[in-house]
């Protein structure tokens, strides 16, 4: 039985890595769940009967299991704001939460959302970001200006200079630092009880036998290195970041899942090859799929397009996935043919799959569709995702045993 798992988008992200965190953690009882990379920029959902649809942005969403311990890596950019408020909607659903933030964190500052907004504006070339300050809070990482969570419990005069460094980098003023001062104070206050050592808390666990997930945010086409960049988002996405983000050798990681979804969508600028030109079929799957950014500081439609076998060959090549989880065959739904460019026209399906319990309960073309992901990935499907909520899944990972 695996006892570690890294979960990833495969593509551009919003795949629903969010359902699988949980499910993993749900299904092996897991022990600690870990967000390695990004920050706010990220939005995990997950839907329950008892609590309806609950968004993360900081927090991986293995957090609402009780008895899962929280751990925000080293590699992680946090917005402590979105963390306190986060940490209080887990408590209403899991009063023993408990959280460990990793004290090399780097912090994501008011002025830094000011930043990304400003910057993005005068780009010659816009990259669309979520404009929650993540990349202005990696560039002060980068240049060594950054803020981190141990930063908060520094003298008063030396955190002072820091933040007004960061401020001054960032284009801010007197008032932006005043307002910084004073809430640095109050989050040194209410974080204290969390930071601590993620490496070394995550690597003894496994070491004892923990079972641990791994929660990727973004996708591995976004990765700063092997996404398209400039397009790219400002962190490590793929499975080995976990060896900076958390300081855990990936060796040590028993199954890495690439998340998948039946199609493509892309939010922000940037190439999306196999895009979907006739805005009927777009407008079909992005109303079936729900396919609409809630972000932090914009609400924009995403971009839809076929699935993209070529970006999925790379991001298998990159990342070397045990097996796939596939998400919202049923955004599909009602499509005559569904094409992959590439690789040829399939037929479509029109089948209510939300009780489905084994791949005999799905359409043959939708079973014809899942080995044609298969062979373009190379590995797996190993978990179907049949709806949104939570314990909506077809785990095929049994049968290989
Ligand atoms: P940033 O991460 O906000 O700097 O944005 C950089 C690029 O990554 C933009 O195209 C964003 O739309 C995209 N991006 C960032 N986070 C996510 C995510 O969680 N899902 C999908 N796209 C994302
Ligand atoms: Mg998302």
């Amino acid at each position: 039985m695996a006892k570690v798992y890294t979960v990833v988008g495969a593509l551009w992200g919003d795949e629903g890595k969010g359902k699988f965190v949980n499910y993993l953690c749900n299904r092996n009882n897991a022990d600690i769940a870990v967000r390695f990379n990004g920050g706010s920029n990220a939005g995990h959902c997950i839907h329950t009967e008892e609590f309806g649809t609950v968004m993360f942005r900081t927090l991986p969403t293995g957090s609402t299991r009780p008895g899962t311990t929280a751990v925000l890596g080293n590699g992680m950019v946090i917005d402590p704001e979105f963390l306190l408020k986060e940490i209080k909607v887990v408590r209403a659903i899991n009063p023993d939460f408990k959280l460990l933030v990793d004290k090399r964190a780097h912090l994501v500052l008011p002025i830094h959302q000011k930043a990304d907004g400003n910057q993005d504006d005068e780009r010659k070339q816009s990259i669309g970001t979520t404009r929650s300050g993540n990349g202005p809070a990696y560039s002060d990482k980068a240049f060594r200006a950054g803020v981190r969570v141990q930063d908060l419990y520094r003298l008063n005069w030396e955190l002072d200079n820091m933040l007004s460094a960061v401020v001054m980098r960032n284009g801010g003023g007197v008032e932006d630092l005043r307002e910084l001062e004073k809430l640095s104070r109050k989050w040194r206050e209410e974080l204290s009880d969390y930071v601590g050592d993620g490496s070394a808390h995550v690597n003894d666990a496994i070491s004892e036998g923990a079972t641990v997930v791994f929660a990727g945010a973004q996708g591995v086409l976004l990765d700063i290195d092997h996404g398209d960049y400039p397009f790219v988002t400002s962190s490590n996405c793929i499975p080995a970041a976990v060896g900076t983000g958390a300081g855990v050798d990936p060796r040590r990681v028993d199954d890495v899942v690439g998340v998948v979804k039946a199609y493509s969508t892309r939010i922000g600028e940037g190439p999306l090859p196999t895009e979907i030109r006739d805005e009927e079929v777009a407008e079909h799957i992005r109303r079936q799929g729900n396919e609409y950014e809630i972000g932090v500081h914009i609400h924009r439609p995403r971009r839809i397009g076929w699935l993209d076998a070529e970006g999925l060959r790379r991001s298998a090549r990159v990342c070397n996935y045990d097996y796939l989880a596939i998400t919202l065959l049923d955004a599909l739904n009602g499509l005559e043919r569904i094409e992959i460019p590439g690789v040829g026209t399939m037929p479509g399906w029109d089948a209510d799959i939300s009780k489905a319990k084994s791949m005999d309960d799905l359409p043959t073309s939708m079973c014809e569709y899942i080995s044609e992901v298969e062979n373009i990935a190379g590995c797996r499907v190993g978990l179907v995702s049949t709806g949104p909520h939570t314990d909506q899944v077809i785990d095929l990972r049994s049968e290989w045993r």
